[in-house]
């Protein structure tokens, strides 16, 4: 993101070393340049700026994958220049999208009938999937409530203030009051128990992560569900539930089979996962899956028919590339769910085993659990004191806690 700042002189152009042998001028830095220049002095100029980048595979700190197989890449970069949204154009590539979304729906245990197909879409990440769901919350509760003559004009969500910047700015976007349930000292997620105290007539549903971001930890998503569908029971609402599987949802089906979180439990209506997370493909994918399609308002559903025939869309963007979608079948096809299975296995292994060398020091606490995200997310001991408990409401703003994820999840991935 561009903000305004004052440019120092010195800042003002690009020069390079080894490009000079092609161009002898510098480069605006914020101007298009007046001339072109020889392709390969462009390249020489951007690859050796790039070097001062990281390096993805020593990447510590993220969840998402920096390494796939060179078959995929090659797939990924043949399909480099193809449109998504031109479905009429590249039917092959909607058609391998739709095999996804029905995938990943059947490994949320949606309850599809026989001759049916499930519905969902592939978006940009978690945080576009996110925003669409919270958007059908949003319209089904708008029309329930119209049709009973209420008031629809104070929405609100209910989550743990554990959760994603995405989740903030869903509700500042679209314009629906965040309620976040506070965190306590050494309890880093949302409690089922206060979310449903928070919840009132306006709560177009509760927001429940498979995957705390900051520890990693699952949420109850069990007990929110009977709680909740309890206090539904006295009130005669029927607040829904969505799951955040951002990181969660490509570990749970396959390491913890017996954990019940998904479309199992009656309340939970819509679950987003990151393609890009543990679904092992690089950036630029995230999927969202409705239980029924009554859960989808058909409002907001687009029929756009001037690129050929008429086709349905629910996303925020038009345009985007088809690469990220074909990688993620690769990975579906390739790995099946043995594979899958054996890479999450040794992503927990990997983790057990760093998270025993960081305790041994005797210098760090592990907040993150044994059940969760395969990661190790640790304080110094000694920070306790005056910060743990100051700091639980913003936890997500502070560095405190350190995690270390990637090299987990890429080298889980290499040993496979
Ligand atoms: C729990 C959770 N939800 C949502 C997101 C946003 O995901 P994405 O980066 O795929 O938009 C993240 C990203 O870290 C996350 O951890």
């Amino acid at each position: 993101m561009v903000l305004t700042t004052t440019e120092s002189a010195s800042g003002e152009s690009l020069y390079s070393t080894f490009a000079s042998r092609y161009v002898r001028t510098a480069l605006p830095r914020f101007r298009i340049p007046d001339t072109c220049i020889p392709k390969e002095a462009a390249y020489q100029i951007i690859n050796d700026e790039l070097m001062l980048d990281g390096n993805p595979r020593l990447n510590l700190a993220s969840f998402v994958t920096t390494w796939m197989e060179p078959e995929c890449d090659r797939l990924i970069m043949a399909a480099i220049n193809k449109n998504y949204v031109d479905m009429d154009e590249y039917p092959v590539t909607t058609e391998l999208q739709n095999r996804c979304v029905n995938m990943i729906a059947n490994l949320f245990n949606a309850p599809i009938g026989d001759g049916e197909t499930a519905v969902g879409v592939g978006t940009v990440g978690s945080s576009e999937a996110i925003m669409l769901a919270g958007l059908a919350f949003k319209r089904k509760w708008q029309n329930k409530r119209k049709e009973e003559g209420k008031p629809y004009d104070k929405p609100n969500i209910v989550t743990g203030a554990n959760v994603q910047v995405c989740w903030e700015k869903f509700a500042r976007y679209f314009e629906v009051e965040l309620k976040e349930v506070k965190l306590q000292e050494g309890y880093y997620v949302m409690d089922p128990e206060k979310a449903v105290e928070m919840v009132d007539e306006n709560t177009i549903c509760v927001a429940a992560i498979l995957g705390s971001t900051l520890t990693g930890e699952f949420e109850d998503v069990k007990l929110l569900n009977d709680l909740l569908l309890e206090k539904n029971k006295q009130t005669g609402w029927d607040t829904p539930i969505h799951v955040d599987a951002a990181s969660g949802g490509f570990i749970a089906p396959f390491i913890y089979p017996e954990l019940v979180w998904d479309f199992r439990l009656p309340l939970v209506k819509s679950i987003n996962v990151s393609g890009h997370k543990y679904g092992l493909v690089y950036a630029g994918i995230g999927w969202v899956v409705w239980k029924n399609k009554e859960d989808l308002p058909e409002e907001l559903i687009f029929h756009i028919n001037y690129l050929g025939a008429d086709q349905p869309t629910f996303t925020l963007n038009f345009s985007k590339g088809s690469s990220q979608i074909i990688a993620q079948y690769y990975q579906f096809i390739r790995l099946g769910f043995e594979g899958y299975k054996n890479i999450m296995e040794n992503c927990a292994e990997n983790a057990r085993i760093l998270k025993e060398g960081i305790e041994s020091t005797g210098r760090f606490d592990v907040v993150s659990k044994d059940i969760g995200v395969p990661l190790v997310a640790f304080k110094l001991k000694d920070s306790n004191q005056h910060t743990v408990f100051e700091i639980s409401e913003n936890l997500r703003r502070f560095g405190w806690i350190v995690q270390l994820t990637a090299c987990l999840q890429m080298h889980s991935t290499l040993l496979f």
